[in-house]
């Protein structure tokens, strides 16, 4: 199956698409990551890429439409797609439509997560990330066992990310409802739309996520 999972910053995309390729064997295309990646790479384009995402901005369809040309090419083999973050304009949306069909994929589903901004601010300034294995944790509802340690890796990195305040939410949240949300009434008029309340526990919201998939 190849899905989408849509949905404003904090809303639990990351934390749900790690769930689905530990369960499913499916292959997490995070746009988010791809460009976090390209901006430690030191190179102009990666330069461009910070600072446009430190300003909580969108960096350019071309980008990140050539990130997932490329990355679909390796993925399209698997047991199926989680695009998480992306697509996140009309263009986008058009753009992955053509490169499944070039490559005989279909999208078989669209999953929002809704979640009020209020929550939003809350998740986002607590989260912190493992820089080794990626696992995603939030200082109150999902601290680690052993402080400073990853509970999966053990790893000692663990990292927040340079957007992730205040300032640079309210401009992502103004990004998402301005060029982003149209996606829902797009996805919605194709039939492809879910909607899951992602304000519930993590493993409700799995298991909202499962009931779509296994329908
Ligand atoms: P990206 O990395 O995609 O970030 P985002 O969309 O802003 O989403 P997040 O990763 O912040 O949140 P999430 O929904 O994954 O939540 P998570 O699971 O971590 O994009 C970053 C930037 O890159 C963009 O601003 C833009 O500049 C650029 N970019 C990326 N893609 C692009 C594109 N396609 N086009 C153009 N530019 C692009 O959860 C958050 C916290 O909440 C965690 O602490 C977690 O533990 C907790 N949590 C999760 N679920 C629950 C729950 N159900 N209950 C309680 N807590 C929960």
């Amino acid at each position: 199956m190849n899905i989408i999972l849509l949905g404003p910053p904090g809303a639990g995309k990351g934390t749900q698409a790690r769930m689905l390729v530990e369960k499913r064997g499916m292959v997490q295309l995070s746009t988010g990551d791809m460009l976090r990646a390209a901006r430690t790479s030191g190179t102009e384009m990666g330069k461009r890429v910070a600072e446009v995402m430190d300003r909580g901005e969108l960096v350019t369809d071309d980008i990140v439409i050539g990130l997932i040309g490329e990355a679909l090419d390796d993925a399209a083999a698997s047991g199926g797609v989680i695009f998480d973050g992306f697509p996140r304009t009309l263009a986008q949306a058009d753009a992955l439509g053509a490169l499944l069909s070039d490559k005989g994929l279909a999208l078989d589903a669209v999953i929002e997560l809704r979640v009020d901004d209020d929550t939003l601010v809350e998740r986002i300034t607590g989260r912190f990330t493992c820089g080794n294995c990626g696992e995603v944790y939030h200082d109150r509802t999902k601290p680690t066992r052993v402080e400073g340690q990853c509970d999966v890796c053990g790893s000692t990195d663990l990292r927040r990310r340079a957007d992730d305040n205040e300032e640079s939410l309210r401009q992502r949240l103004m990004e998402y409802y301005k060029k982003t949300s149209p996606l829902i009434g797009y996805y919605h008029a194709k039939g492809a739309l879910n909607v899951i309340d992602g304000l519930a526990p993590v493993a409700d919201v799995e298991a909202s996520i499962a009931a779509v998939l296994d329908a």
